[in-house]
């Protein structure tokens, strides 16, 4: 089966899993993929936003939600009150998954991961979880929100509440929301943009 579970560490801190998660091949993304594109940000962050996964440009450049997506991200969580330099950052899967359009001069066109992929990479996200012990865990999108409360979760329908983290055993919370490139695909694109705001500060209530 897919998983992640014989290429973590025995222990250790955040650099020790992400040295540890450049050379996983618990599933077949990493064949096609760059590389390994782990968590950002201080390990004592109080917050933890988690998205689906790498997109090109993060798949290139190693680093989560430096492309687009991350630059309306970024503009969110200031408009929210919280300061991305005190956030962790990271993704449910951590390889690309990408077909590539011969007719769209070969660019690389996202493809949602499966279960199976989800599945197989949460050991990360789960190890990236109680390594930081945020109090509160933002879930940017169904794949997210998914692997974080489960495959029946509905972002549609249950979007904005904060929400107890499962798995923890004191007061941790998850609010699930839209994925930033949703919003950049929405027809209303201000609407849509200040729910996610109004999600996120959900999320800044949480904290302290
Ligand atoms: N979209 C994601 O879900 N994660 C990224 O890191 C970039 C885009
Ligand atoms: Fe490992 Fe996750 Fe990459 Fe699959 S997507 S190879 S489980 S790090």
């Amino acid at each position: 089966a897919y998983d992640a579970t014989p290429f973590l560490p025995d222990g250790g801190d955040l650099a020790a899993y992400r040295r540890a998660a450049a050379d996983c091949h618990g599933c077949p993304l990493y064949e096609n993929a760059t590389q390994t594109v782990f968590g950002q940000g201080d390990g004592s962050a109080r917050v933890v936003l988690v998205g689906e996964q790498p997109g090109d440009q993060e798949d290139r450049q190693g680093e989560p939600f430096v492309g687009p997506a991350g630059r309306l991200l970024d503009k969110a969580l200031t408009d929210a009150g919280i300061d991305r330099g005190t956030a962790y950052v990271t993704n449910a899967v951590k390889h690309f998954k990408f077909t590539v359009v011969p007719e769209r001069g070969k660019r690389r066109i996202h493809k949602a991961p499966s279960l199976r992929e989800m599945g197989a990479c949460k050991p990360w996200l789960r190890a990236e979880l109680e390594l930081i012990r945020p109090d509160v865990v933002v879930a940017l999108g169904a794949t997210a929100a998914k692997s974080l409360l489960g495959g029946s979760f509905r972002v549609s329908k249950d979007r904005g509440s904060l929400l107890p983290l499962p798995g923890s055993e004191d007061e941790r919370y998850v609010v699930a929301t839209v994925h930033p490139s949703a919003i950049l695909r929405a027809d209303d694109r201000e609407a849509a943009y200040a729910g996610l705001v109004s999600d996120l500060k959900v999320a800044a209530r949480a904290l302290n």
